[in-house]
């Protein structure tokens, strides 16, 4: 894993916001890491620990609790669809077949939980997430870091468009 001089100072900059405990320091160099690479590695799990002077399973505790953190690389671009209540039952289940459909992503019949889905070009990934917090405004998804809401079936293809 190589990490450039730049995400590196940011790093040793961020740590010395926490000078009581470094540890304090885990969940923002997740942030940090997961923003550049797009994704937690092994390696990057071992590197953070060794940083923060605790053992790779203080960090992976964090990586696997918050559902954000990520351990496997998502497509160029990630769509996350809410399934929690008012979501669900305003479209949210239907609205992930039509993106799979329209970002050519292969789902397995009667899949209905958070697993990830890539496109085979590694285009487009897409998966469940729950509430996004707008249960007012269902359903709901996030493109990348853009949020949507009241997202119609129809207006998929259209919505693709700017993510090429
Ligand atoms: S249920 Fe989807 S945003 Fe809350």
């Amino acid at each position: 894993m190589e990490i450039p001089q730049a995400l590196a100072d940011r790093i040793d900059e961020v740590i010395t916001h926490y000078p009581v405990s470094k540890r304090s320091a885990t969940l923002p160099l997740l942030h940090l890491i997961q923003e550049h690479f797009g994704y937690i590695s092994e390696e990057a799990i071992t590197w953070i620990a060794a940083k923060l002077e605790l053992e790779p399973i203080n960090v992976l505790e964090l990586v696997t609790f918050y559902p954000m953190l990520r351990q496997t690389p998502v497509g160029k671009h990630h769509i996350r669809i809410c399934r929690t209540l008012s979501c669900a039952l305003g479209g949210g289940y239907a609205l992930l077949d039509t993106f799979c459909k329209h970002a050519n992503i292969e789902k397995p019949d009667g899949q209905h939980h958070a697993h990830l889905l890539k496109s085979a070009d590694g285009k487009y990934s897409v998966e469940f997430v729950e509430c996004l917090a707008s249960c007012g405004t269902a359903p709901v998804c996030m493109i990348n870091d853009d949020f949507y809401e009241a997202v119609s079936e129809e207006s998929v293809p259209e919505l693709l468009k700017k993510y090429q």
